[in-house]
């Protein structure tokens, strides 16, 4: 189902040894290790038989700083068939509109490619806003069906040369914009996805590519984004390292409150005739992320770990109920980290109908749908989709009024 990682994404760095038999004189070192896990999106009915457990420990490059998993997971298992999809919600439309507003800030609406595309909500919302010829690439067959069947037209493929050849036919011949949102980290060969950008642009075209913001995942010791899908864990550092060999070039940085803190890395290529905005020295003199960093975040994720175990234990010998909200990737890192089971957290509610009826990764929690919280009403309700917290902490203030409690696990732990 996996095997071990043996070369920098990022500076091409050949290491060895991950999984034991290490040598100090290596420049990748272990950081953060959660031991042996669950896949995070592998939701299962019962009966379904599970995709099964690989090692999740971050190293880190000490060359280009790239901070990547020890083991890559076949994307066949993780993607086939996937249960996330883009949420419906106000802040996912907010930050498409916000999208919308940089984009069109740089160049007039044209022809977009999106890479990993998923349900197509984002290539909808832009082709209302007059993005017409879009195409996107979505590797997942359920996702691209799904698209394809809503009227977004979408190769249900991974980027390379050639998807990215069909691609740009599909969209005329000339691309304008080519969007990535959160399928960098996601990618094992980053010198396919570069393959695949070099195919799409030419000298006006905009690359858009979106990731968790690292200092900001840092400082808010979300490990929670520290899944078999999450590879890498990007900073500009390591994509200035990628680009290097590339006819492509940062172009500028915007930041975003989306996911607890995402930036957008623009590209264009090097004969774009445009000069680098600012940004893109100010967010890279910004960024000072070093192994020991890293260890440090490992120091705090493992005490945030036993601080929510110790809650929930204290909560459930006092007496008290408690549920999940939001099935989501993290909830599952969550769940298994503290080794959460049925008799801890009664069930985890989530608005995706494709989770419901199935258990948590990992362990028998049950995933039902959102009414469960009403109907019945546990004492305290843990938000693993915390990234979506002030709306979900409006959307449920009658929760709130009848007593119930949430427990906001990220950045730090607290109870509302
Ligand atoms: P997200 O944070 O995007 O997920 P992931 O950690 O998997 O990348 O999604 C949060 C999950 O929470 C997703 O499964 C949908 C669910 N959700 C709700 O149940 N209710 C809500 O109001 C929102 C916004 C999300
Ligand atoms: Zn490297």
């Amino acid at each position: 189902m996996y095997r071990p990682h043996t070369t920098c994404r990022a500076c091409g760095y050949a290491f060895h040894g991950a999984g034991g038999n290490r040598n100090p004189n290596e420049k990748l070192v272990s950081v953060f290790n959660l031991g042996v896990q669950p896949l995070a999106n592998d939701f299962c009915k019962s009966g379904q038989e599970r995709q099964g457990y690989a090692p999740l420990e971050v190293l880190f490059c000490e060359k280009c700083r790239l901070a990547q998993l020890s083991v890559v997971v076949k994307p066949e298992v993780l993607y086939k068939n996937y249960a996330y999809v883009t949420s419906d919600s106000e802040t996912m439309r907010k930050h498409f509109a916000a999208l919308v507003s940089d984009l069109t800030a740089e160049q007039p609406a044209g022809p977009v490619v999106e890479i990993g595309s998923n349900n197509g909500a984002l290539l909808k919302h832009l082709r209302a806003e007059g993005f017409i010829n879009s195409v996107g690439i979505e590797p997942a067959e359920n996702l691209a069906r799904e698209a394809n069947a809503d009227g977004v037209l979408t190769i249900n493929d991974y980027l390379d040369s050639e998807s990215a050849a069909k691609a740009k036919a599909d969209c005329g011949g000339k691309v304008s914009f080519v969007l990535a949102r959160h399928c960098f980290c996601h990618a094992d060969s980053w010198v396919k996805m570069i393959d695949g950008f070099e195919a799409l642009a030419d000298k006006d075209t905009l690359i858009a590519i979106e990731v968790p913001y690292l200092p900001d995942q840092i400082a808010n010791v979300s490990f929670d984004q520290c899944y078999h899908e999450h590879l890498s864990y990007l900073s500009l550092s390591a994509m200035a390292a990628l680009l290097e060999d590339s006819v492509l070039r940062m172009h500028k940085v915007i930041k975003y409150p989306i996911h607890g803190g995402c930036v957008l890395i623009m590209l264009r290529p090097l004969n774009s005739g445009r000069d680098p905005h600012p940004s893109v020295e100010q967010f890279m003199g910004q960024e000072n992320i070093t192994a020991d960093t890293w260890r440090e975040f490992a120091a705090e994720a493992h005490a945030q770990i036993h601080k929510l175990g110790l809650l929930i234990k204290s909560l459930r010998d006092a007496g008290k109920t408690v549920c999940g909200y939001g099935a989501s990737a993290k909830s599952t890192v969550w769940v298994n980290a503290c080794k959460f089971s049925r008799k801890d957290i009664s069930f985890i509610t989530d608005t995706t109908k494709g989770k419901w009826h199935t258990t948590s990764p990992g362990t028998d929690i049950p995933i039902t749908d959102p009414g469960a919280l009403l109907r019945e009403l546990p004492d305290y309700c843990i938000l693993f989709a915390w990234n979506f917290a002030s709306e979900i902490l409006a959307k449920e203030s009658l929760y709130r009024e009848k007593g119930g409690k949430f427990i906001i696990p990220v950045p730090h732990i607290k109870i509302v």
